[in-house]
C-alpha cells in the first residue's frame, strides 16, 4: 500500500496510520481524505489488522485542521459537500468494528480535533493542544465537531470552547474526559500500543459489539438497549463465547479466534 500523504505500518495486529504532511502541520486536504478512506478499506478487509492508531507526523501537530487553502471560492453546495465528505469519513472511523485510537502528538485543531473525537478514544502527549478555532475564520466545525464535543465533554463546556475558539492543553483535556491518558511525548505510541495490546487480547466480536452498542447511545434512530440485546444475542452463539467461558471454568487463558 503506498500513499502520498499517509505512512502506514502493521505491527503485531496494530495498524498505525500517520498523517504525513508535517510542513502543513498535517492539515487535511482532499488527498488526505481520499487516502484515509483507502486506509480504512484496508482496515476493514485485512484480518491481520486487529486495531488502529491514528497519529500525526513530526513533533508539532497531530492535525492542525482542514486545509484552509482549499476553502477559497467554494459555492454553498460545494461547502456542504466538503462538510459531508468529512462527516462520512469520520463516521467510518467511529462505526468501525475494530478499535481506532487517536494518539495526539501536538496540535489537534478544527478538523484535527474532530478526527481525534471520531476515534473510539484518545491518548495525548503532554504537548497536545485541542481546539475548535473555526469561529476565528467565520466558520463552524463541519466534520462532526459540534456534535461529538458535546457528547464527550457536555454542552456547557463544549459551547464555551466552540464559541470562544479557546485552546486547551492535554491536562485540561484529561480533566474534561476528552482524553484517557496523558504521556510524555516519547512514550505516546508505546503507551497507546500497550492499551491496544490488552484490547487485542479480548474476543474481537465482543469488542465490536461494545463499539456498536456504545455508538447507539448517540443515534436517535436506534434504541441502544435493543442494540445491546441484539449484540448480546449475537456474541452468545460465537465460538469465542464458548472458548471464553470454558477457559474461565478450566482456569486457563482463553484463545480467541474472532469466530
Ligand atoms: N490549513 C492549511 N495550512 C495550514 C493549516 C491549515 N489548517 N495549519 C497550518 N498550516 C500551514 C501554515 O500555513 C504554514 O504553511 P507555510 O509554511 O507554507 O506558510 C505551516 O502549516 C506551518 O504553520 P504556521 O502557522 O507557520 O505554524 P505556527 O507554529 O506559527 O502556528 C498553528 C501553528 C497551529 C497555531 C497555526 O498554524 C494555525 O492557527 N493553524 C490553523 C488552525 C485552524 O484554524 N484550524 C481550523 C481550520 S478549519
Amino acid at each position: 500500500m503506498s500513499f502520498e500523504t499517509l505512512l502506514t505500518q502493521l505491527e503485531q495486529g496494530i495498524f498505525t496510520i500517520t498523517i504525513n504532511r508535517p510542513d502543513k502541520l498535517n492539515a487535511l486536504n482532499k488527498t488526505v481524505f481520499d487516502e484515509i478512506n483507502r486506509a480504512l478499506d484496508e482496515v476493514e478487509q485485512n484480518p491481520e489488522i486487529r486495531s488502529v492508531i491514528i497519529t500525526g507526523s513530526g513533533t508539532k501537530a497531530f492535525v492542525a485542521g482542514a486545509d484552509i487553502s482549499e476553502f477559497n471560492g467554494l459555492s454553498q453546495e460545494e461547502a456542504k459537500a466538503l462538510s459531508r465528505r468529512g462527516q462520512e469519513t469520520f463516521f467510518r472511523i467511529e462505526q468501525n468494528a475494530k478499535p481506532i485510537v487517536a494518539a495526539v502528538n501536538g496540535f489537534a485543531l478544527g478538523g484535527g480535533c474532530e478526527l481525534a473525537m471520531s476515534c473510539h478514544f484518545r491518548v495525548a502527549a503532554e504537548n497536545a493542544k485541542f481546539g475548535q478555532p473555526e469561529v476565528n475564520l467565520g466558520l463552524i466545525p463541519g466534520y462532526g465537531g459540534t456534535q461529538r464535543l458535546v457528547q464527550l465533554i457536555g454542552k456547557g463546556m463544549a459551547l464555551e470552547l466552540l464559541m470562544s475558539a479557546r485552546m486547551i492543553d492535554a491536562g485540561e483535556a484529561k480533566q474534561l474526559g476528552l482524553v484517557n491518558y496523558v504521556t510524555a511525548p516519547e512514550d505516546l505510541l508505546t503507551h497507546t500500543r500497550s492499551v491496544l495490546d490488552v484490547i487485542n487480547s479480548k474476543a474481537p466480536l465482543a469488542v465490536a459489539g461494545c463499539i456498536k452498542a456504545a455508538n447507539a447511545v448517540f443515534d436517535e434512530t436506534q434504541n441502544g438497549y435493543e442494540v445491546e440485546v441484539d449484540e448480546f444475542g449475537k456474541v452468545f452463539l460465537s465460538e469465542d463465547m464458548k472458548e471464553g467461558t470454558a477457559a474461565f471454568l478450566e482456569k486457563r487463558k482463553a484463545r480467541f479466534t474472532g469466530k
